[in-house]
């Protein structure tokens, strides 16, 4: 039996968001979202089943060993990994990420695929896609649609399913990093709390289908302007939702961001912006365009550093001994 193996995969960015969860057992989410795997930004996780149950788990992350207090929803993770795959034996971990890590960079999409896809090749597992994604959603929903490459979609039974080849648009993603360090409030709690106090929880819930569906006819089309603009406005009503129930992960930078983003449009060059449970801007734009945006968003004051990203693949195993 193989017993240990090593996956690479990369984050994702939804341009239709994920942003509530459905109330039944196994994490999945009330809305359905399309999102386009990024290449250039990347986890690997090497995992190791031990053949000893008494063993502890162990975990490193970024070269640092993660206890079950700041690691305790992986470590949960595992249990259930053991659970669905049968194994027995403690696993040993580690991971790390080329890009900031819990910073709404999308690091648990990443690093719950490549968690899943590395624990279910080293148990000798069967790692047919629609399998690893099921398991890696319920670690984190957004994890799902890094497993596949590409656009990819994510529907409200909880299925990831490829939606189209990564050359279907050309995207370049540039995401403006305004601030170093973890986000103030996990995804997972952010959306509990919109849903539970925002008076816009449910206008959320009955707008981001409705965008979903006319991006995707967007994208089928090839038509980058409406993509954008679909893109823009499903993270602005997510976060108009979030906002009204006190959940804020804007910081001044992100405000001037989306404002560059406005007039670059209105300039003429077609630039769009999408941001996640964080304060970053990622500004979708054409290959033809990338150089002059990111030389616009460069020289807001507060942009720390810009990372380029384009339409990548899913998850894959690198290794295994
Ligand atoms: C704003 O997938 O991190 O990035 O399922 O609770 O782990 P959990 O949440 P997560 O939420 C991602 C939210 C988002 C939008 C998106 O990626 O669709």
């Amino acid at each position: 039996m193989i017993r240990e193996a090593v996956a690479i995969a990369h984050p994702n960015v939804a341009l239709s968001k994920y942003w509530g969860k459905r109330d039944v057992p196994g994490n999945v989410p009330a809305v359905p979202s399309l999102s386009v795997t990024l290449g250039g930004l990347r986890t690997r996780t090497r995992v190791r089943w031990s053949d000893d149950p008494r063993e502890p788990d162990r975990l490193m992350l970024n070269g640092r060993a993660l206890d079950r207090t700041d690691g305790g929803r992986i470590y949960a993770f595992l249990d259930f990994l053991r659970r669905k795959l049968d194994v027995r034996g403690a696993a040993d971990v580690e991971t790390d990420n080329d890009f900031p890590t819990a910073s709404g960079l999308a690091s648990s999409a990443s690093g719950f695929a490549a968690l899943t896809l590395a624990a279910m090749h080293a148990a000798g597992a069967g790692t047919s896609w629609p399998r690893v994604a099921d398991l890696a959603r319920q670690g984190s929903v957004s994890a799902a649609r890094s497993v596949l490459g590409g656009f990819v979609e994510l529907d409200v039974a909880g299925a990831a399913r490829p939606f189209a080849a990564a050359d279907r648009l050309p995207l370049v993603v540039l995401v403006c990093v305004t601030a170093e360090g973890p986000k103030s409030i996990g995804s997972t709690d952010g959306m509990r709390i919109t849903m539970d106090r925002s008076p816009y929880g449910r206008a959320w819930l009955e707008t981001a289908p409705r965008i979903h569906a006319a991006l995707c006819d967007g994208l089928v089309a090839g038509d980058f302007a409406r993509v954008g603009e679909l893109a823009e406005a499903s993270a602005m009503a997510m976060h108009a939702s979030a906002i009204a129930a006190g959940v804020t992960y804007w910081n001044g930078v992100t405000v001037e961001a989306l404002a560059a983003v406005r007039a670059l449009r209105t300039g003429g060059t077609p630039a769009y912006a999408t941001i996640d449970a964080g304060p970053h801007v990622k500004v979708l734009a054409q290959p033809q365009d990338a150089a002059r945006v990111r030389g616009v968003m460069e020289a807001i004051p507060g942009v720390r550093r810009i990372i380029e990203a384009h339409p990548g693949e899913g998850a894959r195993v690198e290794g295994a001994t």
